[in-house]
Parts: structure tokens; sequence; C-alpha cells
């Protein structure tokens, strides 16, 4: 039996009153102690499969560079909640259930919530991508139930719901949303300083030579995304690697940045006769 999100096997026994149900193949629900209770139904299967449940993720506040005051946003608005309830009592008021990340692709929104599920202990949900979602479109609203009832059965939990658009999107006839979040945390692109950072966040196991300068490459990034800093990163490494070095200089991250531009550059259309 695989347990779906994090690649678990377990091997269990089924009940002889289950053998007639259940069949190879079949798709289950299971208990904590991982008993089969029943087999699902396909569109029950595919609601669950629309959710993942990852019991604790390993990136860590460390690991993210450059959005030190949206960390530390995120951080109030989710952490102290669930570690420190009392503070919320004392001064009487609700605290908040939600924190809307938003902002440019590879920013570090998904990499911020899993360091919440990490720093919490709690688990991590995820809301898996599009095209399932999609598939519930119009049942928007139960599948968003379904997922508070699945964060409920792992108190505490961070459901993170990706691409949100498409869930809220088609919900906008219901009152309610949007308004499940008390809180927008903007995201933005990395500066200078947080560039350096990635750097070296995303270096931190590279072997570098003496002249890589860090925030000179900072500065001839602009625009660049955590994300693609990232992928520098491991571009420059695959250049000493073709280059038969063990260590990465500062042309090899040049190198890679060049390549890295060059994709971005639409090829010009070739006419042909
Ligand atoms: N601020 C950052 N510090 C360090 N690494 C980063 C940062 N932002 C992005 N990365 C790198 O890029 C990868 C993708 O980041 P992440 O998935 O958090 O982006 P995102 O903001 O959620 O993007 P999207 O809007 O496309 O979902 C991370 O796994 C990490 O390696
Ligand atoms: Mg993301």
């Amino acid at each position: 039996m695989r347990q779906h999100g994090n690649n678990q096997e377990v091997l269990t026994e089924i009940s002889p009153t289950l053998e007639e149900e259940v069949d190879n193949g079949d798709r289950v629900a299971v208990n904590d102690s991982f008993s089969v209770q029943r087999a699902l139904s396909s569109e029950t299967d595919a609601r669950a499969q629309a959710m993942q449940v990852e019991a604790r993720p390993e990136v860590t506040y460390g690991d993210i560079g450059g959005i030190d005051d949206q960390i530390r946003d995120v951080r109030e608005a989710v952490e102290l909640p669930l570690l420190d309830p009392e503070r919320f009592d004392t001064v009487g008021i609700e605290p908040p259930t939600g924190v809307l990340l938003h902002g440019p692709p590879g920013t570090g929104k998904t990499m911020l919530a899993k360091a919440v599920a990490n720093g919490t202990d709690a688990t991590f949900i995820k809301m898996a991508g599009s095209e399932l979602v999609r598939k519930f479109i119009g049942e928007g609203a139960r599948l968003v139930r379904d997922l508070f009832e699945l964060a409920n059965e792992h108190e505490p939990a961070v459901i993170f719901i990706d691409e949100l658009d498409a869930v809220a999107a088609k919900r906008t006839d219901s009152k309610t949303s949007g308004d499940r979040f008390d809180r927008l945390i903007e995201v933005p692109e990395p500066d200078a300083e947080g560039r350096e950072q990635i750097f070296q966040i995303h270096t931190r196991g590279t072997t570098l030579a003496e002249d890589v300068d860090f925030a000179e490459l900072a500065a001839t990034t602009e625009g660049r995304s955590g994300a693609e800093i990232e992928s520098l990163a491991t571009e420059a490494g695959m250049f000493a690697i073709r280059d038969e070095r063990t260590e990465v200089r500062m042309d090899d991250f040049e190198a890679a940045l060049e390549k890295i531009t060059d994709e971005d550059t639409p090829a010009e259309p070739v006419a042909f006769r």
C-alpha cells in the first residue's frame, strides 16, 4: 500500500469483512494505524488526490533569502497564534486565520509556507495543482470544506492553496470568497541585497573559487527571482563539471547568466523560401 503524498509504503492486512469490497489496485481509506477502513469511490479518491499531506517539510526560514520583512509578518500572523495562543486571549483579539501570499513567480512563497509548517511542527496540507482543482471548480466550496476537515484531523496544520485564483475566482458569487484570509502579504522580487543572500544560500554546499563575488553577481541579476538564481547556481556548477574542474569560478556564473539570458530572448522568426 502506498500512502499518497509522502511516498510511504506500508504493508497491512485486510479484514475479512472488507475482502469482498476491495480489489487489487483500489484506493482505500486508512486510519492512523494504517488499517483499511473502506474502499474509496472514484469521486472521493479524486478529491483526496487534490490534497497532499506533507508531515513536516524540510524548508526552514534560514533557507529563504531577501524577504525578512515578509517572514516576520507571516510568523506573526501564523506562528504566534499557534505557539502562544494565550497572548491573543490576554489581549482579547482573535488571531488571524489565514494569510494570502502573493507576488511574482519563484520568489519564495511556497517555501515560506513550508517553513511555517516546519517551524511550528504543523502538518503541511497542500491543495494540488490546477488540473485536479479545475475538475472540482463547480464544487469549489465543497473542496475547501474538505480541506478544512482534513486540516482539523491533522491539527495544527498549515493549509496551502496554490493558484488560489483557480479556486477563488469561480467563487465570486459567494460572499465569503477572499475573506478567508485576513492578511495579505506581498512577496516581491528580491533586491540586490536579497539576491546576494540567495546566491549564498544556494551555494552553501558548493566549492567556490576565490574570485566569486556575489555582490557583483547580485548587481548584474536585477529582476531575477530566487528560483532563477537557484538555477543560475546549478548551471554555473555544470560549467565547472563540463570543464572537469572541482571549483566553481566567477566566469562560470557569468557564463550561466549569459545562458539563461539567451534562453529568455525569443528566437528571431526565420523565413524559408
Ligand atoms: N527568497 C528565496 N530564497 C531562496 N531560494 C528561493 C527564494 N525564492 C525562490 N527560491 C528558490 O526557488 C524555488 C521556488 O520557490 P517557491 O516555490 O517558493 O516560489 P513561489 O514564490 O512559490 O513561486 P510560484 O508563484 O511560481 O508558486 C525554491 O525551491 C528555492 O530553491
Ligand atoms: Mg508557489
